[in-house]
């Protein structure tokens, strides 16, 4: 099981200055206002933490999601930069998990089955034949229980949930704790951490879909992609990887040095084909553990960075190739074919049936701890 040394990660982020910022005269602080009922009849609520930049991101304890997220380009000019929904309503009807927090298990195991101690388990398969993140009603779906809990770093939103033993087939009832912190340094950091009573398996991640030039403003293609990975995991038809790490080297999947993400994106490669573009796990170079560099995104027009860190050994990099414009989002923005990218940090996919990948096991007593941290700067 992965444990990471926070102290050092904390140290890591407080060395790494970012981009100049703009002056706003913001200050620190955190709102909270009703976001509606779910289907069930409980009430939601919508927090906005705003840094001494004026950067803010607004969370809901409905599926923990990041439902918009405001910050400067190179001008000082501010726009929300992810995909989402004005309304709850939006998320209640059915989304492609815009913002949400994944869990039990973020990506796919392979026909919904695994083993564990000599037990095999039946998750719901929702995905073709495959389970697809948490199952029919993933933690994106949860009701949170939520708490203000401000640091050193920033204004922070504490969410926690206890997943069931057997809530979507998983075994073993899984308190998880998960707090956003918007930083001084333009950074929302996302902490994960759980507990169980049982042997099971977690993979937590986040489902933001970025678009750097302002959600809903045209196609992601020319946003500059680097992704620290030297190796990927192919997939199957079904997006199941192969089991195989394979070299990115001379693959439209070498993102080492900047590339416009739709350079290659419509090449003749059978692993784009699969994807419908890219929707694929990337070996992160760090190997996980202590919290690493994973990407960096390039937004040439605004000028605005992101940088992506993580204590995960892999991340999926996926250009919102389902996106068709059947869904209208925040003001009224039509969501077409890839006009937004996800950088998904988690384990690899499928790694209950795939022993040779790093372990997804949770056992009692152990605790699940990892941290993703996105930057945000302008050049
Ligand atoms: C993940 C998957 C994609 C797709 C999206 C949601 O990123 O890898 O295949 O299912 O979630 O649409």
């Amino acid at each position: 099981m992965r444990t990471i040394i926070l102290a050092a990660a904390l140290g890591l982020m407080a060395t790494s200055a970012c981009g100049p910022r703009p002056e706003s005269g913001a200050r620190q602080q955190m709102k909270k206002e009703p976001f509606g009922q779910t289907q069930d009849g409980l009430p939601v609520d919508l927090w906005t933490l705003t840094n001494k930049n004026g950067v803010t991101v607004s969370i809901t304890n409905y599926g923990g999601i990041v439902t918009a997220l405001s910050v400067p380009d190179r001008t000082g000019a501010f726009k929300d930069v992810v995909l989402g929904f004005d309304a709850l309503d939006g998320y209640l009807k059915g989304h492609p998990y815009f913002g949400a927090i994944i869990g039990r298990y973020g990506n796919r195991i392979a026909k919904g089955r695994f083993t564990l101690n000599g037990v095999e388990y039946k998750l719901a398969p929702n995905n073709g034949e495959n389970h697809l993140h948490g199952g029919v009603r993933g933690f994106d779906k949860a009701v949170w229980s939520a708490r203000e809990a401000p640091g050193p770093d920033g204004p922070a939103l504490e969410l926690t949930y206890l997943s069931k033993d057997g809530e979507e087939g998983y075994p073993g009832n899984l308190s998880v704790k998960v707090v956003y912190t918007l930083t001084d340094n333009n950074e929302l950091r996302i902490d994960y951490t759980a507990t169980t009573d049982k042997d099971t398996i977690v993979n937590l991640t986040n489902h933001s879909y970025f678009n750097l030039a302002g959600q809903g403003e045209g196609d992601i293609l020319g946003h500059e992609m680097t992704i620290f990975a030297d190796k990927f995991t192919p997939v199957d038809a079904g997006l199941i990887p192969t089991g195989e790490l394979r070299s990115v080297e001379g693959t439209p999947f070498d993102f080492r040095k900047p590339v416009a993400i739709g350079a290659r994106i419509n090449d003749r490669d059978q692993q784009l084909e699969y994807g419908g573009g890219y929707d694929h796990n990337f070996v992160l170079s760090s190997g996980g553990g202590a919290l690493a560099p994973a990407a960096r995104v390039y937004e040439p027009v605004s000028g605005r960075v992101m940088e992506v860190l993580t204590t995960e050994p892999g991340v999926q990099f996926y250009t919102g190739n389902f996106l068709d414009g059947t869904i209208t989002g925040k003001g009224g923005k039509v969501y077409r074919r890839r006009y937004g990218f996800c950088l998904e940090t988690q384990h690899f996919p499928d790694s209950p049936n795939k022993p040779e990948f790093p372990s997804v096991v949770l056992r009692p007593g152990e605790e699940y701890r990892t941290t993703t941290v996105y930057r945000f700067s302008a050049q």
